[in-house]
């Protein structure tokens, strides 16, 4: 375990984050800190007395200021304005943006040395204010949204196989929005290529799905956005970090020319472990998912160009 993980907003995603933070023990302490009073102390200190109970010995501690947060190891961004019926990720730009930004001066000024995951939408431009406005290496900056979209669309080719979600192996890459590019090519059930178990107008139904999969949460609860699958999704990605687990996770990068895109933060396979972001891999592509890749590059490139700093 590390000695403390920070969880930057005490909404939906941020307690879930907490929570799940504390019941694997990942650190000491984990602190949630929010603006709004009383609420990151009030479902810190619910969260601490369900210890003796779920038997983790985590501190959950919330606040309203950074002090408690000092020398954070991880800090999981969630903060912002959640998507309501009809809005795009790309509606919330300014107003998270500016949340965001005013985040990472506190992060930069109390915890230079954390690695980041950014969960606040719209994903993909909000780590490009993280990373602009701290000035952390790209190994410190991770974006949260592949390892959801995959998880989605993972569970979709479990229910209609009927077999266990933990034998579906995909990556989901791209932006975190309607341009992602789960990767048919590879994505397999236990090693079987999932073409030789699925037609493919079925699994094209599930790709769509899949693109639309925040969406379909938002419809439903009306108020708000998801929010147990993506704290999980931060969470697995800390996870690999504390443990040193090198895991092959599909995160949002900061690009250095890999996939022939330079200066973007897009969703790719990334080795993930106590550094943080230990590599990018770049695999074999088909001439559609280059394509696609390409398409969703520009999708992230124009409300990044509108962000202002
Ligand atoms: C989703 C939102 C949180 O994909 O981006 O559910």
């Amino acid at each position: 375990m590390v000695n403390k993980i920070t969880v930057v907003g005490a909404g939906n995603v941020g307690a879930t984050t907490a929570q799940r933070v504390a019941e694997k023990q990942l650190a000491r302490t984990v602190v949630m800190v929010d603006v709004a009073e009383g609420i990151p102390q009030g479902k810190g200190l619910d969260q601490w007395e369900s210890a003796p109970i779920e038997g983790f010995d985590t501190r959950v501690i919330g606040t309203n200021g950074y002090e408690e947060t000092a020398g954070s190891d991880i800090v999981i961004i969630t903060a912002g304005i959640a998507r309501k019926p009809g809005m795009s990720r790309d509606d919330l730009l300014n107003t998270n943006a500016g949340i965001v930004k005013q985040v990472s001066e506190q992060i930069k000024k109390t915890s230079p040395n954390a690695i980041l995951i950014i969960v606040s939408n719209p994903l993909d431009v909000m780590c490009y204010v993280a990373k602009e406005v701290t000035g952390f290496p790209r190994e410190r900056v991770l974006g949260m949204a592949g390892v959801l979209d995959t998880a989605r669309y993972r569970s979709f080719i479990a229910e209609a196989l009927d077999v266990s979600v933990r034998d579906i192996q995909a990556m989901v890459l791209g932006g975190h929005g309607d341009t992602m590019v789960p990767l048919i090519s590879y994505t397999t059930v236990s090693g079987i290529p999932v073409t030789q178990l699925m037609d493919r107008s079925t699994l094209d139904a599930i790709v769509d799905r899949t693109r639309n999969g925040g969406a379909e949460i938002v419809k439903h609860l009306k108020t708000g956005s998801a929010y147990y699958a993506p704290s999980a999704g931060a969470v697995q990605m800390a996870e690999a970090i504390v443990r040193d687990e090198k895991r092959i996770l599909p995160c949002a990068a900061w690009l250095n020319g890999e996939y022939g895109e330079k200066g973007i933060f897009l969703g790719v396979p990334c080795k993930v472990g106590r550094r943080g972001l230990e590599q990018v891999l770049e695999v074999e592509l088909t001439a559609e998912e280059r394509a696609a890749l390409a398409k969703s590059a520009e999708a992230v490139r124009e409300p990044m160009k509108a962000v202002k700093l």
